[in-house]
């Protein structure tokens, strides 16, 4: 069942989300060489409280295991759910945060992906075309339209671009849990699959590997790597489908 979300939800939404955006953009800024993955963990930890919101991954159980941090931090050929630790970023990095909130019952969740320092053109092309993908698909999110038609602009803006959509993961509605249906796929063909709603708040969110769409998980369990060891970048909006189209509720 997809929950269509009333306007008050939908404000109740933004506010979670404006909260994780504000935060990513603090994060943001403190990326740096030399800075630890744990830093900005503890740092989104902090300013969720401090926004009276509580952190949405820490304690999520998918599959069975227990996430246990604020934050996702994905370095380089790490595609989503790296765990903070002692690691230390280094210039030419490209890191992933993907971070998210409940605020008053509901779920906020975004992601970005920054380069530490100067980057090679090549991470450059790629943490833009996937920014660019990302509002390619945002673009489709009029009542009337189809999953397949977001999941097209995504895919052909990145195929386009000799890049590739993993497939492992996929976007998702969001509201009172941070995981709701439909799934929502960066993958597809124009005019199939669900039709769009007002009302719905999906969660959209490509994750594009400079390589192959494969994808291993470490050891860990959680961190999901390109199996050929490609670069691959994160970016994700919560979006919510209005009559007059894409309403982006993660942005300050
Ligand atoms: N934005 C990610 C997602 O939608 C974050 C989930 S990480 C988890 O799947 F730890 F909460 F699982
Ligand atoms: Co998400």
């Amino acid at each position: 069942m997809i929950a269509l979300k009333s306007a008050r939800e939908i404000e109740i939404l933004r506010r979670a989300n404006v909260i994780v955006a504000e935060i990513l953009q603090e994060l943001k800024s403190r990326v740096a060489p030399g800075v630890t993955t744990l830093e900005l963990d503890e740092l989104a930890e902090e300013l969720t409280y401090k926004k009276k919101a509580q952190p949405a991954f820490k304690g999520y159980t998918m599959a069975g295991r227990v996430y246990p941090r604020t934050l996702c931090v994905s370095i380089n050929d790490e595609i989503v759910h790296g765990i903070p630790s002692d690691r230390v970023l280094r210039e030419g990095d490209i890191v992933g945060l993907d971070f998210g909130v409940i605020y008053e019952g509901y779920y906020g969740d975004s992601a970005v992906t920054v380069g530490v320092g100067k980057v090679s053109e090549e991470a450059l092309r790629l943490t833009r075309v996937t920014e660019e993908a990302l509002c390619k698909g945002i673009e489709q999110l009029h009542e009337g339209k189809r999953l397949g038609d977001l999941a097209w602009a995504i895919q052909s803006r990145v195929e386009g671009a000799g890049f590739s959509v993993v497939r492992a993961f996929v976007g998702h509605g969001i509201g009172r849990k941070l995981h709701e249906e439909p799934p929502v796929p960066n993958y597809g063909e124009p005019d199939r699959g669900l039709r769009l709603r007002e009302g719905m708040v999906l969660a959209i969110e490509p994750m594009v590997n400079a390589g192959g769409y494969e994808v291993a998980i470490k050891e860990d369990g959680w961190t999901a790597v390109t199996r050929d060891g490609s670069l691959s970048a994160h970016f994700e909006h919560s979006v919510a489908i209005t009559k007059n189209g894409p309403d982006i509720l993660s942005r300050v």
